[in-house]
Parts: structure tokens; C-alpha cells; sequence
């Protein structure tokens, strides 16, 4: 595929240092760069030679998002800058490929499908969803919903190496489950629809596997990292935030339902795979 024609934004992120190294003929624009908030900067870019835009750009701070200021960064990146693509990629005949999560949905649901209605919990999950409702009105599109990503950046398997690497016993929440998406799956699934030129739609994204509370997956974390003289602890997401100001409240169940991107002839990775992969590396470094 000729990714000369590709345009990455937001590609400082997790997601966009993977992208950078699936496409290194694309064009990167980090958030410095190219503003995706600010409709003026984009009509100004020159986008004559480009036929496909990743969005991999996102205000993702959960918590965060829950403060004033935050409020207003999450919905001017999430949704204003999701709209400003959509609009910029519609009046040029551009496909936009976009990723969403299930902070969009209230994680009610055992098992995600890409047709269950919006339910955000969340300041972050609302102005997500508002940026897959505007996004989907450009027809040439791919909504990615993922969950739990790992990549190169500030993420959960770090923050518990970290922990472990200081000989710290923590307590884990154990009541939220889903599965791990290491952004190695996200790019392969990007690639995968645009390759294969699927159907234009909303993808569920993430590894295969188990679905596992986050306590499981750090015990999975110290296995496979040797930290065998270490426990961990399970606490309820209502007990960790006790006390604790300004925190998200965040869906329970996150498992998302991969048959839809699997019957385009996707192959899922299991997340203990990737995550194994993983540990090796960070461990090495
Ligand atoms: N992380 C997760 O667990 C998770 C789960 C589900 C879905 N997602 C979604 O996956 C996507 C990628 O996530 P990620 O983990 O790779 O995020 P990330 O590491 O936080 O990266 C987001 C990137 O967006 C850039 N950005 C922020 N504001 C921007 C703006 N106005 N214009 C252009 N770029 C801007 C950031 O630049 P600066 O660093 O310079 O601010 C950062 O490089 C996001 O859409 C996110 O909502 C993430």
C-alpha cells in the first residue's frame, strides 16, 4: 500500500508512534504541528495529495477530563477536532480513520457489539461518542473502538512493571474486565480494513483472549516479569476511589465483541501473547 498518500495527526501518542513505524512514508503531524481543534489550521494544510487521514489524535486523560478546564480540552479534541476532520475529509474525497472506545458505552453490557446505543458514564466517553457521531457522517470512514491500550506511552502494564520493579505489593481493581488492545493489534487492524478495503463502518478492536479484571492481568504482569515474591491485592473500583476527588466513573465491563472485524478475515492476537512480548521488552531495556 503506498502510505506516501497518508496523513497521521496526533502522531506523538501510542497509537501514532506505531503508526509512524507501520507507515514511514506517511506524513506525521503532532499536536503542535497540526491543531486539529482549530478548523482555520486545517483548511489551511495542503491536502492535495492526501487519500487517507489516521486520527490516532485524542484527549485522553479520563480524569481529567471531569475538571473544568479538562472539560473543554476533551470535547474540543474528541469531538470539535473529530468533526473538523470529518468535515475537511468530506469535501475532499478522503477516507478518515478514526478510534473510538467503550468509555462511549456504560459497560453494562457483558459483551460489546458495534450497534449497542451510546451510554457514556463519562466526560471523556461523552465527547468520544460525539466525535463517532461525527465522524460517521462522512461515509468514507473506519471507526476503530477499542479498549485498555498499550503502546509506547504512560499505560497500565508500565505503571505495574514500575511498581513491581520497586518491590510494591498493590491493590487492584478487580471488578472491571476487558481485554488489552497493544497498539502492535490496532495498527494491524487498521492496515487490515484498508488494505482489504472492508466496508466502511464502526470496527470493535481489540486482542482476543479471556476476558480479565485488571487484578488478574497485573498477576499475569508479575509472572511473566519474575515477581514472584510479590502479591497483589483485589479491590472494588468504588473502594480504590474512595475519598478521591475528581475521579471518571468508568464502565465495568469492557469486553468488546470482535466478531464483526474476524468475518472480514481479521485474525486477533491473544492479549497474554502480546502482553508476554511485552514484559520481554519493557524488562530489557
Ligand atoms: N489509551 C487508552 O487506553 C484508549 C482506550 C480506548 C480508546 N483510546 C483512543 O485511542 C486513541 C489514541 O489513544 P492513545 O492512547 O494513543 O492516546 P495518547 O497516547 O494520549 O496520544 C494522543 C495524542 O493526541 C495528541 N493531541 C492532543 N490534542 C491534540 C490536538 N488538538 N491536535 C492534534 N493532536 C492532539 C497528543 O499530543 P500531546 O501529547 O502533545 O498532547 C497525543 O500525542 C484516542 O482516540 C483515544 O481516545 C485510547
Amino acid at each position: 500500500m503506498d502510505d506516501s498518500t497518508f496523513l497521521i495527526v496526533g502522531a506523538n501518542g501510542q497509537l501514532g508512534q506505531a503508526l509512524q513505524a507501520k507507515y514511514p512514508q506517511a506524513q506525521t503531524m503532532s499536536a503542535t504541528e497540526l491543531d486539529i481543534t482549530d478548523f482555520s489550521v486545517l483548511e489551511s494544510f495542503n491536502w492535495q495529495p492526501i487519500t487517507t487521514v489516521v486520527n490516532a489524535a485524542g484527549f485522553t486523560n479520563v480524569d481529567g477530563a471531569e475538571t473544568a478546564e479538562g472539560r473543554l480540552a476533551a470535547w474540543a479534541v474528541n469531538a470539535t477536532g473529530a468533526a473538523n476532520l470529518a468535515k475537511i475529509a468530506a469535501a475532499r474525497n478522503i477516507t478518515l480513520v478514526h478510534i473510538s472506545t467503550d468509555y462511549v458505552f456504560d459497560g453494562t453490557q457483558d459483551m460489546h457489539t458495534e450497534s449497542e446505543a451510546f451510554s457514556p458514564l463519562s466526560v471523556y466517553g461523552a465527547s468520544k461518542a460525539a466525535g463517532d457521531i461525527a465522524v460517521a457522517l462522512h461515509t468514507n470512514h473506519y471507526i476503530l473502538r477499542t479498549s485498555w491500550v498499550i503502546g509506547e506511552g504512560k499505560n497500565f502494564v508500565r505503571t505495574m512493571l514500575g511498581l513491581g520493579q520497586k518491590s510494591i505489593s498493590p491493590t487492584v481493581v478487580a471488578d472491571q474486565v476487558g481485554r488489552l488492545t497493544f497498539t502492535s493489534e490496532l495498527v494491524k487492524a487498521i492496515d487490515h480494513l484498508l488494505v482489504t478495503k472492508a466496508a466502511f463502518g464502526t470496527y470493535n478492536v481489540s486482542n482476543a483472549g479471556d476476558p480479565i479484571s485488571w487484578a488478574d492481568i497485573t498477576r499475569v504482569i508479575f509472572e511473566e516479569a519474575g515477581f514472584m515474591q510479590l502479591s497483589v491485592a483485589d479491590t472494588t473500583t468504588a473502594e480504590y476511589f474512595v475519598g478521591k476527588e475528581g475521579v471518571a466513573p468508568r464502565p465495568l465491563k469492557s469486553t468488546l465483541d470482535l466478531s464483526k472485524i474476524q468475518n472480514t478475515g481479521f485474525t486477533s492476537t491473544d492479549w497474554r501473547v502480546d502482553l508476554k512480548t511485552y514484559v520481554a521488552k519493557e524488562l530489557a531495556q
